[in-house]
């Protein structure tokens, strides 16, 4: 870790503790504004969001371009940048929304899960700063903060709906009731299907991360030219697997290659296409399945692949079938964001949740562990 950026982030952290600050948390008054913090992977998103008036500012720092060079995200370059970019964009967000401290009710961080030098940046100021400045600070669920992104939107879902989780480290079905009220449906036995976009992004020589490059690349294809696998969807069940199919488009690649192992652009577009459309329908059938099997007729897409434009339209027709209606975020709240957290933490200090003293990271953690708003939260 370069000890210059980090004594950097100390000093940073020390004049922002020492901003005139709120003496205590009002509950009583039933609204609050809170400062959300994202840093589970390679992106920093900083957000405040206030209960009565929405989202007041975000902004967010991609570190695409570092980690761009080695194909995928490297974690301990994530962490310094993250050490770089966290305190000013706090500033910024807080500036541009015209906020001081002692505006701010509680602080809202990413605990997990994610990759823990990453998240252990922004558990660090995210507890430093609610010590600082006397209010309380959450560890919010990553994938809490996903799923309820579609929140934000001016027409939210209404619970129950069943929920489809799909980023870079997960695909998830769930079923929602309420925050913190999670059934885990079903799930990816090998690979997530962000992660499945992103390795056949770099097998047709993409740039990292490959998903919104390869549904790019895909409009240009021909739907009719390839017919690949729909895995795991004549088995019971809502598990999903997306490896062979990674397999599969690997040794369509090499067919396809010429004597120099390259493909023509054309013949590029069609395996994107195909892949893209394995993935989308693989996804619309255990969707279509999971609302059979809750009865439920809402369904809500969040994460990274949410932003895809084909998956939304499929799953459009998929609930068409029940009757029922599809939620999504818009595309910039799809993908990592500090608004979901702060969203997320929101609403658990508004339920009087909140963590004591320690700093949280938790790489691994299993969302359907979370309390539900009603309990008090239980500690690490
Ligand atoms: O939710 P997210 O930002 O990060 C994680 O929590 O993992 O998801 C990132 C993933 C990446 O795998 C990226 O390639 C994928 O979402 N993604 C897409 C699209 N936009 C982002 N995949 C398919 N189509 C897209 N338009
Ligand atoms: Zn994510």
């Amino acid at each position: 870790m370069g000890i210059v950026p980090f004594f950097g982030m100390i000093a940073a952290l020390s004049a922002l503790c020492a901003m005139p600050h709120r003496a205590s948390l009002n509950l009583e008054a039933n609204t609050l504004i809170v400062l959300g913090i994202e840093t589970s992977c390679d992106e920093t998103g900083i957000a405040i969001y206030d209960s009565e008036r929405g989202l007041l500012g975000d902004a967010l720092f991609s570190q695409v371009d570092i980690h761009a060079e080695y194909g995928g995200v490297i974690p301990e370059l994530a962490s310094r940048d993250h050490i770089r970019k966290t305190l000013p964009l706090i500033r910024q967000v807080m500036d541009e929304s015209g906020l001081q401290a002692e505006d701010i009710d509680g602080v809202a961080y990413t605990a997990g899960p994610g990759l823990v030098g990453a998240l252990l940046v922004g558990a660090a100021v995210g507890r430093s700063l609610g010590m600082g400045w006397n209010v309380p600070a959450i560890g919010v669920h990553h994938m809490e903060g996903h799923l309820l992104a579609p929140m934000l939107e001016p027409e939210p879902p209404t619970f129950p709906f069943v929920a489809l989780l799909v980023s870079g480290g997960h695909t998830q079905l769930v079923q929602v009731d309420a925050i913190g009220e999670y059934s885990l449906l079903g799930e990816s036995l090998d690979d997530a299907a962000g992660e499945a976009f992103d390795k056949v992004g770099k097998m047709l020589g993409l740039p990292y991360p490959g998903g919104p490059h390869v549904a790019r690349l895909a409009t240009q294809g021909n739907p009719d030219r390839f017919d690949f696998p729909r895995p795991m969807v004549n088995r019971p069940g809502l598990d999903f697997s997306f490896s062979g199919l990674k397999t599969y488009v690997r040794n369509t690649i090499a067919e396809e290659s010429d004597a120099d192992g390259k493909l023509d652009e054309q013949t590029r577009a069609d395996v994107a296409r195909a892949f893209e459309q394995a993935v989308v329908s693989t996804l619309a059938i255990k969707c279509g399945r999971a609302l059979e099997h809750t009865g439920l007729q809402t369904l809500i897409i969040a994460g990274g692949v949410s932003a895809n434009t084909r998956l939304r339209e499929v799953l459009e027709s998929t609930v068409s079938k029940v009757h029922g209606r599809l939620f999504y975020a818009q595309p910039k709240y799809c993908t990592d964001n500090g608004a979901m957290i702060a969203y997320a933490g929101c609403q658990r200090l508004l339920a009087g949740q909140q963590d004591d003293l320690q700093i949280q990271a938790r790489p691994r953690w299993s969302l359907e562990s979370l309390p539900p708003l009603n309990t008090v939260a239980k500690s690490a």
